[in-house]
């Protein structure tokens, strides 16, 4: 089909709900996808985080097929070969405290099991979420979510006992959590909303606050993830441990899987059918995720995240330094922010011009979410694509004093 033809399609039948990019990506393989016209890019967002081991990684496209040709379903009420082998694996590579798993399909999904667990767990209904924090669009995960502009329209289905505090800021925290507080609600390093960082002892500092008055924490690393960050969970660099963990997207390797992964006694309060998924912990998905997680540690991806992280880190900085419309270069691992003083949107339609996909958070964000498996030499060209963008950005700054 060509690609005419395909975005006829797909404007006039699929819901209105994504800012389109204008190309249909139809094939990729590692760090690299190609639209309907053969035309080539490096891909530095996969799919939103989703190919951390690349397009099409070979040993999970094997997994998938002989799964296929196996048994493609079989609802949790049973027991599965595949389902037992990929829980022995998770549980192996989380926290150990950790230890009890309800399979599902997507992130948003592991995050309404996570609240439904910490409300019946403490018997309490309160939720302390984070300004700028993201953790989905399903209602439940929607309330957890800051940006007013996901819940505006269904103001009327969004209960009122989620309380936003800002990121980073143990004082405010610490007025916000009481003995009422069910969970905390936190992603170790923000992503949609813009790349951020924690302050060290900020997570160690809600965990005690969280022990103080009972409550559980909840770290949302449906992004951070699966070695995104430099190591396999983003709590390692903080030594942190939650209660209940939230994880999806790199999971399945490009396949839908996600996963809520709480403390026995804590994922225990959840009786026989308060919660069920029909496709959680089918065979298929669970075959594609133990493949994944063997390719991640088997390519010990997270070490090759902190080495290749670091060293684009140094090229966008270098970026800041010699332009003025940028302000920051942020992040870990492959999980990069570059800050603008100009609405990034132009900004990256002419980098997919060039070739090059890449993300934004908010308007001013570019967010970097390569696959792990990218190659040095892709990093660079994405880097010398940027800098030829912001060479003709800044010209436009010209009359603009150097840096705020
Ligand atoms: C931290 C975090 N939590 C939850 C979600 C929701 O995941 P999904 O889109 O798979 O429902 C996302 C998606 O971007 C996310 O970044």
């Amino acid at each position: 089909m060509d690609e005419k033809h395909i975005m006829a399609i797909e404007d006039a039948y699929l819901a209105r709900v994504y800012q389109k990019f204008p190309v249909s990506i139809i094939r990729g393989k590692g760090a690299i996808v190609y639209d309907a016209n053969g035309k080539k890019y490096i891909d530095c967002m996969s799919g939103y985080g989703v190919s951390l081991v690349g397009h099409c990684h070979p040993k999970i496209v094997e997994a998938i097929k002989r799964q296929a040709e196996t048994l493609m379903t079989c609802h949790g009420s049973f027991y599965n070969d595949k389902r037992a082998e990929l829980l022995e694996k998770l549980v192996k590579i989380t926290p150990k405290e950790l230890d009890k798993v309800f399979l599902c399909n997507s992130g948003a999904e592991s995050v309404e099991c996570a609240l439904k667990i910490a409300v019946k767990y403490t018997g309490r209904s309160k939720i302390v979420s984070m300004i700028r924090g993201f953790h989905g669009k399903t209602l439940g995960a929607l309330s957890a979510t800051w940006n007013p502009k996901y819940k505006k329209s269904f103001a009327s289905l969004i209960p009122k006992n989620f309380n936003f505090v800002p990121f980073g800021n143990l004082e405010r925290a610490e007025e916000a959590i009481d003995d009422e507080t069910a969970a905390v609600i936190v992603e170790p390093v923000q992503g949609e909303g813009g790349v951020h960082v924690p302050p060290p002892g900020y997570l160690k500092g809600l965990r005690e606050i969280c022990d103080r008055h009972d409550a559980v924490l909840i770290f949302d690393e449906v992004q951070t993830g699966f070695g995104r960050t430099g190591r396999m969970w983003a709590l390692e660099h903080w030594n942190v441990s939650p209660d209940i963990m939230c994880i999806a997207k790199a999971m399945g390797g490009g396949f839908p899987i996600g996963a809520t992964i709480a403390k026995a006694e804590v994922m225990n309060s959840l009786k026989i059918g308060e919660h069920s998924s029909t496709f959680g912990g089918n065979p298929l998905a669970c075959a594609a995720a133990s493949a994944t997680i063997d390719v991640i540690l088997g390519e010990n991806l997270p070490e090759r995240a902190r080495r290749l992280g670091g060293y684009f880190k140094g090229l966008l900085e270098k970026m800041v330094d010699e332009f003025r419309i940028l302000r920051e270069a942020r992040g870990l691992g492959l999980m990069l922010g570059l800050e603008s003083r100009i609405f990034i949107y132009e900004v990256l339609m002419k980098a997919l011009n060039k070739g090059l996909l890449l993300l934004y958070s908010g308007r001013n964000v570019i967010r970097f979410l390569p696959p792990l498996v990218i190659e040095e030499s892709h990093l660079e060209a994405a880097a010398n694509i940027l800098s030829k963008i912001f060479a003709e950005e800044d010209k436009k700054l010209e009359h603009v004093s150097r840096k705020p």
